[in-house]
């Protein structure tokens, strides 16, 4: 099976930020380095404040990095849903941050001269059967009363007939890293400061805070949490944003195969289409299958059902790269950004950007930039990382949860397979009953095998393997470690615990 390739990393260069070093004092310290950190950053920096990013990793290898990076305010159907629990005000707000943020890369591609392949496409939205074109018509209407420049069309320039589409002109598409990699070159350059390989543990006090790291420790009157889901656990943002793992594929199609926009279908399974260049050409990218994140055994199918559709319709043949990550959805479809407890606090997050950060990621560090500097902002009463809205948002709340419980409960009831660890196959894991008890374990290319306990280190649920990936991943709320149980994404901070196979070596591998 071909290992993951980001078409985004693969075509960019490498950053080697330096580790934090302790003792660090600046204005404002902002914890995780994707679009929506970058872009605070960059925002922030231009304002004269002293500026330090830390990231666990290496910037930009979180979910920007493996996105799909339409760039646009065209939400699949959203209006219609943001009319009904936000009112028509709130609606209309919604689409004026997208506009707003799109507007803002556009203008920062040109300020900056980015090289990113920044391209203005229509954005669809579309219906494959006559029972779903009342959708497409209401949520038209409802992008028209939002303020978009929205038109019911019955055709598209897709290999294939659709019902009828949303389109909505004027919209974007680019290479999220290039565009990024250039905004954190920007804030080095202008003496602000990118911190790599740099876990952020806790936050201590408010204005002046310490963000504690596994390097250190900075000091910054003001923190902007933008590490996906907030890696702490106040404010309980955990249990507003759920994830969802989806995947992409690149094949090369030719110029005349060019379907000119930007596509998204109404009704499951996904099917997400737009166009993007390597050093071969022109390449499709597909994406959808989306899931909760640790439930599904056969990742590897996900990719395979995306490429059976290249190979239908664009009877693409190659295949070069080809992804996966996931993102989080608030419960009431609109993001949280804003304070993250109570006015006053000195901490912000932003997060639940429900797979359109690319505009929803850059709103969100202009709202985080404007209450930093103590401004108003037009659509942060909207986006408030606070709000209560229990009509929205409890169907859904009730919902999540409750599979969060079953995977908290449930998962405990299996206790795994009854088959001996040599059964287990270089770059394998599966979930064992090692002397009785659940055992998570993985064997590496190596032959080295990694026995780890299952309970996730954020809240307790158990873990499931993911073989395309070969990481662990946690339902509930989407923390994801290596077949040898180190973190690679939050809001877990810890490693999986080790277990002792009882071979004397102790250290619960051999
Ligand atoms: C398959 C897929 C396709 C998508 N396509 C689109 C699209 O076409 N258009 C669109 O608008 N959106 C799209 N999205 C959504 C978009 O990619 C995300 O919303 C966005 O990238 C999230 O950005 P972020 O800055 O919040 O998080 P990230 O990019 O994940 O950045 C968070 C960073 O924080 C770091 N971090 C985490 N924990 C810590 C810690 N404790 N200490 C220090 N650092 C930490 C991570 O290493 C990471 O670099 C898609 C999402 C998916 C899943
Ligand atoms: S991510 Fe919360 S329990 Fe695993």
């Amino acid at each position: 099976m071909d290992a993951p390739r980001s078409l985004w990393i693969e075509s960019t260069p490498e950053t080697s930020y330096p580790a934090l070093a302790d003792g660090l004092e600046v204005d404002i310290a902002v914890v995780g380095g994707g679009i929506a950190g970058i872009t605070a950053a960059f925002l922030l920096q231009r304002e004269g404040r002293s500026v330090a990013v830390v990231d666990s990793k290496r910037i930009l290898h979180g979910a920007t990095g493996y996105t799909t990076a339409k760039v646009t305010a065209g939400h699949s159907v959203s209006y219609s849903t943001l009319e009904g629990n936000f009112g028509r005000e709130g609606a209309r707000t919604y689409a004026e941050a997208q506009q707003g943020a799109l507007e803002l890369v556009a203008r920062l591609v040109e300020e900056l001269a980015i090289d990113c392949d920044f391209e203005r496409k229509a954005n669809y939205v579309y219906a494959e059967s006559p029972d779903e074109r009342a959708t497409i018509e209401e949520e038209v209407e409802a992008a028209l009363r939002a303020g978009l420049a929205a038109e019911l069309v019955e055709e598209t320039p897709l290999p294939y007939p659709v019902e009828c589409a949303f389109r909505l002109p004027g919209q974007a598409q680019f290479h999220p890293r290039k565009y990024l990699l250039r905004l954190a070159e920007a804030v080095a350059g202008d003496g602000g400061r990118i911190f790599e390989q740099t876990r952020a543990t806790g936050i201590e006090g408010s204005g002046p805070c310490r963000v504690v790291t596994d390097r250190g420790t900075l000091t910054a009157r003001d923190v902007v949490v933008s590490s996906h889901l907030p890696f702490l656990d106040r404010g309980f943002f955990f249990a507003k944003a759920h994830p969802e793992r989806s995947y992409a594929v690149a094949c090369r199609i030719s110029r005349e195969q060019d379907p000119e926009g930007m596509y998204i279908n109404l009704s499951p399974p996904t099917r997400s289409v737009r166009t993007a260049y390597d050093e071969g050409g022109l390449l499709l990218l597909l994406g959808g299958e989306g899931h909760k994140p640790g439930a599904e055994p056969d990742t590897h199918a996900r990719y395979g059902a995306l490429e059976e559709f290249g190979r239908r319709h664009w009877g693409a043949s190659e295949f070069p790269y080809r992804w996966s990550t996931q993102d989080y959805s608030p419960l009431d479809g609109v993001p949280y950004v804003g304070r993250l407890t109570r006015r006053g606090d000195h901490v912000y997050v932003a997060t639940g950007f429900k797979k359109w950060g690319m505009t929803n990621g850059t709103a969100a560090a202009m709202i985080l930039g404007d209450l930093v500097l103590g401004r108003d902002n037009p659509w942060a009463g909207l986006f408030d990382s606070k709000r209560l809205t229990p009509r929205a948002s409890a169907p859904r709340f009730v919902k999540e949860n409750a599979t969060v419980a079953r995977h908290f409960v449930g998962d405990r009831l299996d206790r795994g397979e009854a088959a001996e660890v040599e059964t287990v196959a270089p770059g394998e894991g599966r979930m064992l009953r090692v002397r009785g008890r659940k055992t998570a374990v993985y064997r590496d290319e190596g032959g080295r095998v990694h026995a780890l306990s299952p309970v996730c280190t954020h809240m307790g649920c158990h873990v499931g393997w993911n073989p395309a990936e070969r990481s662990w991943d946690c339902p509930c709320h989407g923390s994801r470690f290596g077949g040898d149980g180190t973190v690679i994404q939050g809001p877990a901070t810890r490693d999986l615990a080790r277990r002792d196979l009882g071979t004397g070596s102790g250290d619960g591998t051999r």
